[in-house]
């Protein structure tokens, strides 16, 4: 089984081809509509009173377009995004001239933002809330504090993690969204988008093919287009209909729904460990060696959407549907209510 095929965050080549593959602006952005609608009236009053958009964090698991999203948000608002990420800011002063240096409405996008020190942490409060640093000059009984004014920007934050998040610190986004999985039928619209744009021939119930096995994840989408691609120009004539498609993600071993390691062990865990659940998600987590939040924030919500998990106030259980992805066949459940 080929995990990295279908792994939502990136590996080796992606980055390279998601900057020309990436949407610009809004109406480019396929699917999660809620999140576009919302930006949309947002983005449209800031412009209009001339201020700068309020603070916008980003969270949902990997390869779903919150990068994008933060890069489409500048685009809309006409200013460039300066980018950084929560573990590259290693010193208080690095944060401190990165706000210096921004002009009116201009956009700082901070990835990874929970895994930002929280002595660094500290410098955004008054910088979000009043525009303006407060730096100690000095130590001892001889320091005192100077204010210095910023010009009003916008912080874009992105997390796959927002349970790590502080409480201060999410308290003052204005705006926050929470992208999720994409239905099949945007999936599909992305991957069309994207051969397109690669120059790639590719049949309808290609284009459907491959979304299933997507995970609901475009990064997963434009990655299995790639390697299609390359298996259609070198078995095929390099047009992708539905037989080649098959063929290629046969011979790549991809999992029929998008499955990677984690996600199957942790069903396998929930089926043979602890009876198909009612099972803790601490227990969970203990039993197949992850965080007990990562599982929340990133797992779950597609085993979940994918119909093969079930959250019931007892605990997880795993459904008929994941008995039946490997091959078993489920308890009869009814049997409790006696
Ligand atoms: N709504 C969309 N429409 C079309 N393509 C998209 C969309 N969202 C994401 N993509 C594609 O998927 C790729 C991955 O998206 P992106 O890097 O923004 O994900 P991310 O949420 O920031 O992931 P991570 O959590 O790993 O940082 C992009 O390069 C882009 O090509
Ligand atoms: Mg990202």
């Amino acid at each position: 089984m080929n995990d990295r095929l279908v792994q939502a965050a990136p590996v080796d080549d992606d980055v390279q081809y998601e900057a020309g593959l990436r949407p610009r602006s809004l109406d480019d952005y396929i699917g999660q509509d809620r999140v576009r609608a919302n930006l949309q009236v947002s983005i449209a009053a800031a412009r209009g009173r001339k201020e700068a958009l309020d603070h916008v964090l980003l969270y949902g698991p990997p390869g779903l377009g919150k990068t994008t999203l933060a890069y489409v948000i500048g685009n809309e608002m006409g200013v460039p995004v300066r980018a950084t990420s929560g573990p590259v800011i290693e010193k208080p002063g690095d944060l401190a001239a990165m706000l210096t240096n921004l002009q009116e409405h201009e956009v700082l996008f901070i990835d990874e933002i929970h895994r930002m020190a929280p002595v660094i942490e500290e410098i955004l409060y008054p910088g979000m809330e009043d525009y303006e640093l407060d730096i100690v000059i000095g130590s001892g009984p001889g320091a005192r504090s100077v204010k210095v004014p910023l010009q009003k920007f916008t912080l874009i934050g992105a997390t796959t993690r927002a349970g790590l998040l502080s409480a201060p610190l999410r308290a003052r986004f204005g705006i926050t969204h929470r992208l999720d999985f994409y239905e099949d039928a945007d999936i599909t619209e992305i991957v069309r988008r994207s051969a397109r744009i690669l120059g790639v021939e590719l049949d309808e119930d290609a284009a459907g093919e491959l979304s299933r096995r997507s995970r609901g994840t475009p990064r997963i989408a434009n990655r299995l287009l790639r390697r299609v691609r390359d298996f259609a120009e070198v078995r095929a004539d390099g047009h992708v209909t539905a037989g080649v498609a098959e063929a290629a993600l046969k011979l790549l071993e991809v999992d029929d729904h998008g499955f990677d390691e984690v996600d199957r062990r942790l069903l396998r865990t929930i089926i043979d460990k602890f009876g198909g659940g009612p099972v803790g998600v601490n227990t969970i987590a203990a039993a197949i060696n992850e965080e007990k939040d990562a599982i929340e924030d990133i797992y779950e919500p597609f085993l979940i959407q994918a119909g093969f998990l079930d959250r019931t106030p007892r605990g997880r259980v795993a459904t008929a549907r994941a008995y039946e992805y490997f091959g078993l066949t489920a308890p009869g459940r009814d049997t409790r209510l006696w």
